[in-house]
């Protein structure tokens, strides 16, 4: 699956940590030709530095994704580096500060929508020309469970994460004619802050799976998406979520909770 991957030209944005450097580092380890970007230089450097360190290819570019200008320096120097982009992967996000509907205003609803939403359409829209001349290419955008299922607190998140997926299938129609597959990613709930013992377990207790995720978890889905084995595969919605939107009562509500499952010994 991943000799496909090979030498192809991907960009990553927010991959100085968490999910994305996640999967800006799996990229490289299968000879991918990685884009680290992020809003800050030395926070670029360390993943540059620990992917070249592995033996990995990639290169810097700071720019925030909501900032139109700073996109275009970045995929200029992508451009005059490598004369190509395979797979853009519109990773960065914000979800904080977590503000009630009644706290919120204006700023902070127009700051989340614009590095969340408008900044998947500020990268992807040059990015889409040079793949559709160059003959082609893979965009994986990333929503959230906030997309169909809300969570409190979050209404600007949530807006995004769901434009998101609506944006992602009408992407797909109108670039499916110049052979650019456009699928987005759906992670479940992925320990990339550092959650403490009690918080990984209560919110472990509420995944089929029975853990949080971690950031390699989302990577799986990523190469996949970005490979020839998913030539026929545009506009998806991939969930990574351990089962968690599978079901309709989170596990510690619901009518018999896995506690009271038949222990295996019993099987
Ligand atoms: N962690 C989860 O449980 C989870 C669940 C669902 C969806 N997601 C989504 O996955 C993606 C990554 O989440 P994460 O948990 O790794 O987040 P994170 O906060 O750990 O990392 C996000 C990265 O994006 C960068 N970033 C933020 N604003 C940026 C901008 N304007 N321009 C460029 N880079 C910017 C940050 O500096 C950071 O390095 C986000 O889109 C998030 O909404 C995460």
């Amino acid at each position: 699956m991943h000799e496909s991957l090979k030498n192809k030209v991907v960009i990553v944005t927010g991959s100085a940590r968490g999910i994305g450097r996640a999967i800006a580092e799996r990229f490289a380890s299968v000879g991918s030709k990685i884009v680290v970007n992020d809003l800050n230089q030395s926070d670029i450097d360390q993943v540059v530095d620990s992917i070249t360190a592995a033996g990995g290819k990639a290169m810097s570019a700071v720019a925030d994704v909501s900032d139109s200008t700073a996109v275009g320096t970045m995929i200029d120097a992508v451009m005059a580096e490598h004369g190509r982009i395979d797979v853009l992967v519109n990773n960065a996000g914000i979800l904080s500060p977590m503000l009630h509907f009644f706290e919120a205003d204006e700023a902070w609803w127009r700051r989340i929508i614009d590095v969340n939403l408008t900044g998947h359409f500020i990268v992807s829209h040059p990015v889409a020309r040079i793949m559709a001349k160059q003959g082609g290419g893979n965009i994986i955008n990333m929503s959230s469970g906030g997309a169909t299922r809300a969570h409190r607190a979050f209404t600007a998140y949530d807006a995004t994460k769901g434009g998101i997926e609506a944006l992602t299938r009408a992407m797909a129609l109108d670039l499916g004619p110049y052979n650019i597959r456009i699928n987005a990613l759906m992670p479940g709930s992925i320990d990339t802050s550092g959650m403490d013992l009690e918080a990984r377990k209560r919110r472990g207790e509420n995944v089929p799976l029975g853990r949080v995720g971690e950031p390699i978890d989302m990577t799986g889905a990523a190469l996949f998406l970005a490979s020839d084995e998913a030539n026929y595969i545009t506009g998806e919605i991939t969930k990574v979520d351990g089962g968690m939107l599978a079901q309709q009562r989170s596990a510690t509500v619901d009518i018999m909770p896995p506690s009271d499952f038949p222990k295996l010994e019993d099987l």
